[in-house]
């Protein structure tokens, strides 16, 4: 069958570890899908930057719109980032001439998820985005697919690494919320604007994404109950340890009798549950589901390897010919979710 050509936007960590795993594994991807995985053209900012993978093999687009819309490209891979600008931008004009996409941006979809589902199903196309949440962790193939039976009653987890980073830092080194701040930020582990890790804003995208699939409502950002991390103290992880507990940014969603709720913020959580053992930059993502019960998944939430996994996931998906609505049923028929009133958790 023909090769599955892609365009990619985005050529820092997440883009050029995609690039990596086409190139190394291109024999297995094949096996896997059926389907040659090829690459036509790549866009960034600064065409002349070493990004230490050769893409000398790729046409070059300084716009990403054109790239998204060349005629030898069947999937558009956003990796850009930014809720709007060039990334939405290119991601509808990819949709609208029938290419498929697939994304790594919560952003994006938490903001502008509910406008870009009605269009990609208006269009017939696929719109992915498994790396979007908890990166390597498979959460939103868990959900949509392997969970597609339950009425799922609750979705939790710690979806910001760098916030469990300094979380953790701080309990083990004893320093305070601004030392290990400025040591996180020092070794790279934060985003380029700060404040959407610790402001818990990134987690935030991510939780109203997964509460979209899990409870078939729109995707409702503002709903959340949120708060960061910046006025978490030492002295409150102090006395969070004497009582036998950690502090986390735990995202809770589940539906009561008073509409959504769903919550980001720092939690208390026991030592010795696996949520109080989570260490460093890991993920974890707790699903409830009525037929099942509880699944607990967890793994790494950022970086490259982990990432461009989620990410040709999709890509995979979309080579085998797996079509899927966004959000797990159709875009249109998601409901407006009733935000719960604010209560203390
Ligand atoms: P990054 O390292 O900052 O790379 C962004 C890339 O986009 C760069 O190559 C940049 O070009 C390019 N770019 C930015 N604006 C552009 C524009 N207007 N036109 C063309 N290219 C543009 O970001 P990243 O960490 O790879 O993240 C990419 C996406 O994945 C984001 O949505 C992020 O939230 C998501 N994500 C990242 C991680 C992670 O661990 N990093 C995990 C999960 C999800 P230059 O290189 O030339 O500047
Ligand atoms: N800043 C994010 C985190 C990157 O620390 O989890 C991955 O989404």
């Amino acid at each position: 069958s023909d090769p599955l050509r892609l365009g990619i936007a985005g050529l820092g960590t997440v883009g050029v570890g995609v690039v990596r795993i086409i190139r190394q594994q291109a024999v297995l991807l094949e096996a896997r899908t059926g389907r040659k995985i090829t690459i036509s053209a790549v866009s960034a900012r600064s065409r002349g930057k070493d990004r230490g993978v050769s893409l000398k093999d790729y046409a070059w687009e300084d716009d990403p719109v054109a790239l998204a819309t060349r005629d030898d490209v069947d999937v558009f891979v956003e990796l850009m980032g930014g809720e709007d600008g060039p990334a939405k931008a290119a991601t509808e004009a990819a949709l609208k001439v029938g290419k498929d996409v697939v994304t790594a941006n919560k952003a994006m979809l938490a903001i502008n998820g509910q406008a870009l589902a009605e269009l990609a199903e208006a269009e017939g196309r696929s719109l992915r985005y498994e790396a979007a949440v908890a990166g390597g962790i498979p959460v939103i193939k868990a959900l949509m697919e392997g969970l597609a039976g339950n009425e799922i009653t609750r979705v939790m987890g710690v979806m910001n690494g760098s916030c469990n980073y300094i979380l953790t830092r701080m309990e083990n080194s004893g320093k305070t919320y601004q030392e290990i701040f400025a040591e996180a930020d020092g070794l790279g582990y934060l985003e380029a604007d700060p404040q959407l890790d610790v402001g818990g804003i990134d987690a935030a995208h991510k939780l109203a994404i997964l509460s979209a699939i899990a409870f078939g409502t729109k995707v409702d950002f503002d709903g959340i109950q949120l708060e960061g991390i910046e006025r978490v103290s030492i002295e409150d992880i102090r006395a969070a340890a004497d009582m036998g507990y950690k502090i986390k940014l735990l995202g809770v969603a589940q539906k009561t009798g008073r509409g959504l709720e769903q919550r980001m913020q720092p939690c208390l959580v026991p030592d010795t549950s696996p949520l109080g053992q989570l260490e460093g930059g890991t993920n974890m993502v707790v699903l409830e589901g009525d037929a099942v019960g509880q699944i607990v998944l967890r793994g790494a939430g950022a970086g490259e390897g982990p990432t461009a996994s989620a990410v040709m996931a999709d890509v995979c998906d979309i080579a085998r010919g797996l079509r899927l609505p966004v959000f797990g049923q159709p875009a249109t028929s998601l409901q407006t979710s009733t935000a719960a009133q604010s209560q203390t958790p």
